[in-house]
């Protein structure tokens, strides 16, 4: 019954559990760390389930919320999924038309869904599927997947802010085409890749993406049954075929994952080592550690750094693969914020990547930010504080200088290191981090 009368409005409270990490800084960590799936390769091979006409295991898959989210989506497709701990037994028996899919808004929470385009119109040739939004790091245009898909012969309108995709050709197959990328576009890369696996022809791919998860998914194309070549280049030749099967696939360790924890050896001048860890796919990152006074050791797929106690500014300019990685350009700022010296930081994959900025200086680092540039003179120590992370790498980049900090930092944004690190404070905890994961009531009063 509403109380509410003219002019006495009831105020009412909710409480809200928000989930947060204190660390208490200025350990030195050692040990050992396992690295896990990687997950901007997990969620690109369950998009490819779709296009498996047979069942899926995939092995090794990291246990967050972007592979949850995904999981959800692809049962709102139809399609059965069973979890065994890491495995993912994915069967698309059951897939359902698009027009009766009831796509639901968790398009719009994971970006990574828009690749389902593809597969659904190899698949089916049509599909219907929300408008996905920007994010706090950019605009994220479509503009690569969309021009490119056309030129597989799709025509596309655009209705309540929802894409509506259709095969031209009477017999709902894409066509093979030639694409020349105007940018480096991972998941525009994926998307043509899955969806011309099944296109009448050939598809070649110019320009295309280089990272190393590019390669991951053209492997498990290849081992249900699809013929491309060139992954991992520039240019990509997809044959297609006429159906593809299911198969077993171990998805590859997570580059970015073992890239933040080698900067957290870093930053507290500790040597831990990482295993399973492909050093060609961290080069970059590995050299620019290098440069500021870091040794490794390295065999067969183990890594171990041993940093100096005093490490040196360098600069870093993000690129896509084989460039320094922007997923790792937050967590490097971290260090560079207690590194001797000044150093600059290029920021020219996303146009929106410097939200940590505020938050480190927050904690007594000297960062300044000119357009895409960060220019950061290093200090001594930072000072813990309570800091607020507003996306994966920013957060993650908070808990690294929290590591490093004097005091306790307490960070708020636990729910978006749980999008993309399994277990990250636990971890932390393995190699000797004081950490506590607190969960807090808070209070909102509304009108
Ligand atoms: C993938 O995003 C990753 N996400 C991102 O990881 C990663 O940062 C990014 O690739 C770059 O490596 C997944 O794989 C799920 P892009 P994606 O298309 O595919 C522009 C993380 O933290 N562009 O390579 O969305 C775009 O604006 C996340 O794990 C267009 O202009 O990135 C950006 O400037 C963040 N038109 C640049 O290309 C398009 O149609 C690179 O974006 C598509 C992209």
């Amino acid at each position: 019954m509403n109380t509410q009368n003219n002019n006495i409005k009831t105020s009412k409270s909710i409480y809200f559990y928000k989930n947060h990490i204190a660390i208490n800084g200025g350990k030195k960590l050692e040990g050992h760390l396992t690295i896990n799936g990687a997950k901007n390769s997990a969620l690109a091979l369950m998009a490819a389930s779709i296009l498996a006409k047979g069942e899926i295991n995939l092995f090794n898959v990291p246990k967050i919320s972007d592979v949850e989210k995904m999981s959800t989506l692809l049962i709102k497709m139809g399609i059965n999924i069973k979890t065994h701990r890491k495995r993912l037994e994915i069967n698309t028996k059951k897939i359902l038309e698009p027009s009766e899919n009831s796509f639901s808004d968790l398009f719009n929470s994971l970006r990574a869904s828009f690749f389902c385009i593809g597969p659904i119109l190899a698949r089916f040739g049509r599909a219907k599927i929300p408008l996905p939004g920007g994010c706090s790091i950019g605009a994220r245009p479509i503009d690569e997947h969309i021009d490119s898909l056309k030129k597989l012969g799709v025509q596309f309108k655009f209705k309540n802010n929802y894409i509506i995709a259709e095969v031209i050709n009477p017999n709902k197959k894409l066509i093979g085409s030639l694409i020349n990328f105007k940018c480096k576009s991972v998941g525009a890369t994926e998307t043509l890749l899955m969806a011309a696996t099944l296109a009448k022809g050939q598809t070649i791919l110019n320009n295309a993406a280089q990272e190393p998860e590019i390669i991951d998914l053209a492997n498990m194309l290849i081992k249900m049954g699809a013929k491309v070549k060139g992954a991992g280049t520039a240019s990509i030749t997809i044959d297609g075929v006429e159906s593809l099967s299911g198969c077993d696939y171990n998805v590859m360790a997570d580059r970015i994952e073992a890239g933040t924890f080698l900067i957290a050896a870093a930053i507290t001048r500790s040597n831990i080592s990482l295993s399973p860890v492909e050093p060609n796919h961290l080069q970059a990152v590995i050299n620019k550690l290098e440069e500021c006074g870091c040794k490794f050791e390295y065999s067969h797929q183990y890594l171990k750094i041993i940093p100096n106690e005093v490490l040196k500014s360098v600069n870093i300019t993000t690129k896509p693969f084989p460039g320094f990685p922007t997923d790792l350009q937050a967590p490097f700022m971290a260090l560079m914020a207690t590194a001797i010296g000044v150093s600059e930081i290029k920021e020219t994959v996303f146009e929106n990547r410097m939200h940590h900025v505020k938050e480190l200086n927050r904690m007594g680092a000297k960062i300044t930010v000119k357009k895409d540039i960060a220019t950061i003179l290093g200090v001594k120590n930072l000072q813990g504080s309570s800091v607020i992370g507003l996306d994966l790498r920013a957060t993650a980049a908070l808990a690294l200088a929290g590591l490093s900090a004097n005091g306790k930092t307490i960070i708020q944004g636990l729910e978006h290191l749980e999008r993309g690190y399994e277990d990250f404070p636990s971890k932390l905890k393995e190699i000797g981090a004081e950490i506590i994961n607190e969960e807090k009531k808070i209070k909102i009063c509304y009108q």
